[in-house]
Order: structure tokens, then C-alpha cells, then sequence
């Protein structure tokens, strides 16, 4: 858990980097439709919830500092009985100050009443803009009221900065707590993929695998997944984002599972391709060693001072040169990278920042430069080999053949942590696993 501590250390770092006589203004996430009168469960935006706690919808999140009265304040639904018995508990203005420490509480019917004072006379407003356009347009309404006072006296803030580049910088950066956090999502979704790897049959359905894993993860007690799981049988396993998950799993095919949870937030992102019947055939070995054996250098240059783009360069080098040795790809080793000529079956990247967003925020290049690694972050590794069921390019033994094998690794000063090293990995350990 993250406690209020932390979310106090987190509001007062960005303050610090805030410029002085500005304040900042985030919202919560809408809710979202699912059909009719129903929506899909309540998310919090990652960002509000970095930096307060705070899990409900319709609430306005907002840093002012050197306010008198605090600098901490949120705007948020009032308590309401009737609406209680139907959707369940609101914290109120009251309950938001003491759960969630702010300084200053408010209705959020208030607020147009309440914001441009609390705009008025501050130079900079820190803003991520165009992320909730109707918000945008109250906030634009907000700054008119004020220039409308002009002649009283009243001073429209003159900037309106993105929030966004401060605040996914802190989050870039994982905490000793977060990291406890996303150790255990770690440790709660190789659970899932061992019981996958266990209870996988041919015939069984793809949703069926899909169950087996989020009943895992909702028994752990991290209740969604952290995106779509992606359960692909045969070439199935070769569509990037397959969500459909619907189709039989055939004898003598691979399967291709793309799941992690999310546990109090923090995002598993894993993934592991093994053989429907437990025994690889010889093209899908070749296939899955060569990936594997991407994946593994890939994971070694995740160390302090490496920039970010060399896990993505080594296992792009060891593919397309693992796919002349096959006869998959004809040509020289530099040609083919420099014209992408490997992309006919690794067309993605290597990985991505991971954290509160499965994809998460933070910048990839620094003035122009892709960025070092530094300690406290933490990348996928996902390299992938994906022979399209059409191309006949190569012979049809290839075909269809769709691999991917990802983990979540932490750059630390002692090498990477592979925060997803309980699922196994070699052919030989899969198979031991899936034989008993
Ligand atoms: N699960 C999405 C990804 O691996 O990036
Ligand atoms: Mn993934
Ligand atoms: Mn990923």
C-alpha cells in the first residue's frame, strides 16, 4: 500500500518543481459507459491517484502552493444518502480531508464559485490540456470571469504550462513502496501463467485459458487485469493486441498469453508462448530459442547508463541474424537492419516504461537523445518472432508460427531485477512444468 505519506512526498516534489506563484489543476477520471445505464468498473486516473489517493469519479484535484489555508485541496462529490444506497460510499468534503490528508475540501457544485479565486493573482497554471476537453472550456470560462474583474483589480493567470512533462517525470521513478507493489503483481501474474501452462489442453477454448488466468489474479486479490489479456492459439498468437480470445486450441499449435494484473494500481505486464500439447515441435523451438535468446540479451543491457533504445537494438541484431541462420530472411546482417528488413516478423519495439499505466508515462528521449537508464525505472522486454499464416515467403513449416516472451525487469544498481522471473521461460522447463 501506499501510504498518505508517500502521497504527501509526492504532491510536495512536484510543488518543488513547480515555478513559484503557479498552481496546478488535475481531474479524475470520467466514468465510461458501458451500456445504457451501466458502467465499466471506475478506474482512476493514474495521475490524480499518484498524487492523492483519491478513487472516486467527479473530483477536481488541486496544488496551490503557499496558500494560506493549504495547498492541498480537492473538490469532490458531497455525501448523499439516497445516492449512497445505490453506488455506495462517498468520502464528502469532510471524509476527503481526513482519508486523503487534503488541506481544503469542497463540493464539487462549488467549484465555479471557488476556482477563480484560487486562480486569481497566480502567474502559471500547470495543466494537462486537451486531456478533458469539456474541463478545458470551464477552465477557459474560469480565466474570463477573472479578466471580466480586470478593471477591479483582477489578474487572469498569462501561462498555461503542460503538467504532464513534471509529473511523468516523478512517476518515471519508482519508489521502494511501489516497488514492493509491483514485485507482488509480478509475483501474482507467473502464478497465472504457471496455472495456465498447467491446466492448457488441446480443445480447451482461448477465454477458457483467459479465466484460469484473471481467476488467479482476482483470487490474489488484484481484481482487473491491467489491460485486455491476449490469449492466441496458433497464428492467432501473431495479431500484436488479439483481445478476441474466442477461437479452439489445436493440438500441435502454440499459445501465445499476453496477461498481468493490476494490483492497487500498478501494472504486470507478461507474457508467455508455449505449446498447446506441452511438447514444442522442432520449427517452434527453433522459433522460441532464437526470441528467447533476444530476450535474455535484451534484459542484460537493462543497466544503469545504457540508453533506452540499446535492449530494443541487441535483440533486433540477434533476430535478424537468428532468421538468416533459419533461411527466413536472405541477405547481409547490415542490410537488413538497415532497411528494416526484419520488420516482415518483429515489427514492435522491444518494450516500454512500465508503472501505473501499462504503458507508462515518461519521456523515451532527452534533447533529441534517446534517454539513459537510470535506477528506480522499470521496462518490458518483449521481443517477438511472428511468421504471418500468409507469407509465402518461406516454407509452410514456418508458418503461423507466432512467439513472444516478455518480463518486467527493474534497473537497480546491482543489474536488472526480472520482477516477473516465476513464470518459466526455456522450452525444457516449460514442458517440465506442463507434464505434470
Ligand atoms: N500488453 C501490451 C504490451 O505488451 O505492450
Ligand atoms: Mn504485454
Ligand atoms: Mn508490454
Amino acid at each position: 500500500m501506499i501510504n498518505q505519506q508517500e502521497f504527501t512526498r509526492r504532491r510536495r516534489k512536484l510543488i518543488e518543481m513547480m515555478d513559484s506563484n503557479s498552481i496546478a489543476i488535475l481531474t479524475a477520471a470520467p466514468e465510461q459507459t458501458r451500456n445504457r445505464d451501466i458502467n465499466y468498473p471506475y478506474r482512476q486516473d493514474s495521475d490524480f491517484f499518484y498524487l492523492s489517493g483519491f478513487p472516486e469519479p467527479e473530483a477536481v484535484l488541486v496544488l496551490a502552493p503557499g496558500r494560506e489555508h493549504g495547498e492541498f485541496l480537492v473538490f469532490c462529490r458531497d455525501r448523499n444518502p439516497d445516492r449512497e444506497i445505490w453506488d455506495g460510499y462517498r468520502a464528502g468534503p469532510e471524509g476527503t480531508c481526513k482519508k486523503y490528508g487534503a488541506d481544503d475540501a469542497f463540493p464539487i457544485d462549488d467549484i465555479d464559485d471557488i476556482l477563480p479565486g484560487l486562480l486569481e493573482g497566480r502567474d502559471r497554471v500547470y495543466y494537462a490540456m486537451g486531456k478533458a476537453p469539456t474541463f478545458d472550456r470551464h477552465l477557459m470560462g474560469w480565466v474570463n470571469t477573472i479578466r471580466s474583474q480586470s478593471r477591479a483589480g483582477a489578474v487572469p493567470p498569462g501561462e498555461f504550462i503542460d503538467l504532464d512533462h513534471l509529473l511523468h517525470e516523478l512517476r518515471l521513478f519508482k519508489s521502494a513502496a511501489e516497488l514492493k507493489i509491483m514485485r507482488t503483481a509480478g509475483e501474482i501474474s507467473t502464478r497465472a501463467h504457471c496455472r495456465a501452462m498447467k491446466i492448457c489442453k488441446p480443445g480447451m477454448f482461448e477465454y477458457q485459458l483467459q479465466a484460469e488466468i484473471e481467476h488467479e489474479f482476482a483470487m490474489a486479490g488484484a481484481r482487473f487485469p491491467a489491460y485486455g489479456s491476449i490469449v492466441g492459439g496458433g497464428a492467432n498468437g501473431c495479431i500484436l493486441h488479439y483481445v478476441e480470445n474466442s477461437a479452439k486450441l489445436k493440438d500441435g499449435d502454440l499459445v501465445l498469453i499476453d496477461a498481468g494484473c493490476e494490483l492497487q494500481h500498478y501494472a504486470a505486464d507478461i507474457t508467455r508462448t508455449f505449446p498447446v500439447n506441452g511438447k514444442f515441435t522442432l520449427e517452434q523451438k527453433a522459433i522460441y530459442d532464437l526470441v528467447l535468446k533476444a530476450q535474455l540479451a535484451g534484459i542484460d543491457t537493462c543497466a544503469v547508463g545504457n540508453h533506452w533504445d540499446e535492449p530494443h537494438q541487441v535483440t533486433v541484431n540477434i533476430i535478424t541474424q537468428g532468421l538468416i541462420d533459419l533461411g527466413l530472411l536472405k541477405g547481409e546482417l547490415d542490410e537488413l537492419i538497415e532497411s528494416k528488413g526484419y520488420r516482415d516478423f518483429y515489427m514492435h519495439r522491444a518494450g516500454h516504461w512500465l508503472g501505473m499505466d501499462v504503458h507508462d508515462v515518461g519521456d523515451y528521449k532527452v534533447h533529441d537523445e534517446w534517454r539513459l537508464l537510470e535506477k528506480g525505472m522499470v521496462v518490458t522486454v518483449e521481443p517477438g518472432i511472428y511468421i504471418s499464416p500468409d507469407n509465402t515467403q518461406v516454407a509452410k513449416r514456418w508458418r503461423g508460427i507466432g512467439i513472444r516472451i516478455e518480463d518486467d525487469v527493474l534497473i537497480s544498481a546491482k543489474g536488472p531485477e526480472v520482477l516477473s522471473s516465476g513464470a518459466p521461460k526455456t522450452t525444457e522447463e516449460i514442458e517440465r512444468l506442463m507434464a505434470k
